[in-house]
């Protein structure tokens, strides 16, 4: 069987994020054998600067762009702030959903995912990114949808993720996501 490419980001630069938490836990836990599943920091990427992109993008930019255009699959797991969508994870999507230089969420399926200690689980900027997604072409997994809320209780003293119900619940959805995309490749 063909092996598949898949690309994580959280949308939180904070070492100890919950958010990094998870897209770790689904990468090393939930990982199926046919999936080699990368995780890309987005700490290099800089603010995103029409001057700079007329000249072509920057270093960083490159890099990630050809790691999203190269995999079969984008894994979003955002936090949320004010209600929206933080700042550092839509810089990313408008550098990567390029109008000058190459749109690399173009047709690109994705599954977005996030944590929260509130109880909502990021459901209003999980909203805002599969809209901007949208807006870049790329293909959103509907269903199913995941808002982790209450994180902090849901966590082991050393950052594992423990909570059964939670951990079966990215499992499942890895799997809906990977036969989505098999299906579309078919
Ligand atoms: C400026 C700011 C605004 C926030 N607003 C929200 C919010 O609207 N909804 C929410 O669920 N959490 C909100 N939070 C709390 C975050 O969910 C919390 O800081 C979380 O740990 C951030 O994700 P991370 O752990 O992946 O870095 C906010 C945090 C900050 C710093």
């Amino acid at each position: 069987m063909q092996l598949l490419k898949m690309i994580g980001i959280a949308g939180s630069l904070r070492k100890d994020s919950f958010n990094k938490i998870i897209l770790r836990h689904m990468a090393e836990q939930q990982r199926p054998k046919t999936v080699n599943f990368s995780i890309y920091d987005l700490k290099h990427i800089p603010l995103f600067n029409g001057d700079l992109e007329e000249n072509g993008d920057p270093e960083a930019v490159i890099h990630f762009k050809k790691a999203v255009d190269k995999a079969d699959g984008l894994v979003i797991v955002t936090p949320e702030y004010s209600h929206g969508v933080p700042g550092v994870l839509k810089n990313t999507l408008d550098w990567a959903a390029s109008v000058t230089n190459q749109n690399v969420l173009d047709n690109k399926p994705a599954f977005v995912l996030g944590a929260s200690p509130s109880p909502l689980g990021t459901a209003f900027a999980q909203a805002q990114v599969k809209q901007t997604l949208a807006a870049a072409g790329a293909l959103v997994l509907q269903q199913p949808e995941l808002y982790i809320g209450s994180i902090q209780n849901k966590l082991d003293e050393a950052g594992n993720l423990t909570d059964k119900k939670t951990s079966k619940a990215l499992g499942q959805s890895m799997e809906t996501f990977i036969q989505w995309i098999q299906k579309m490749n078919r």
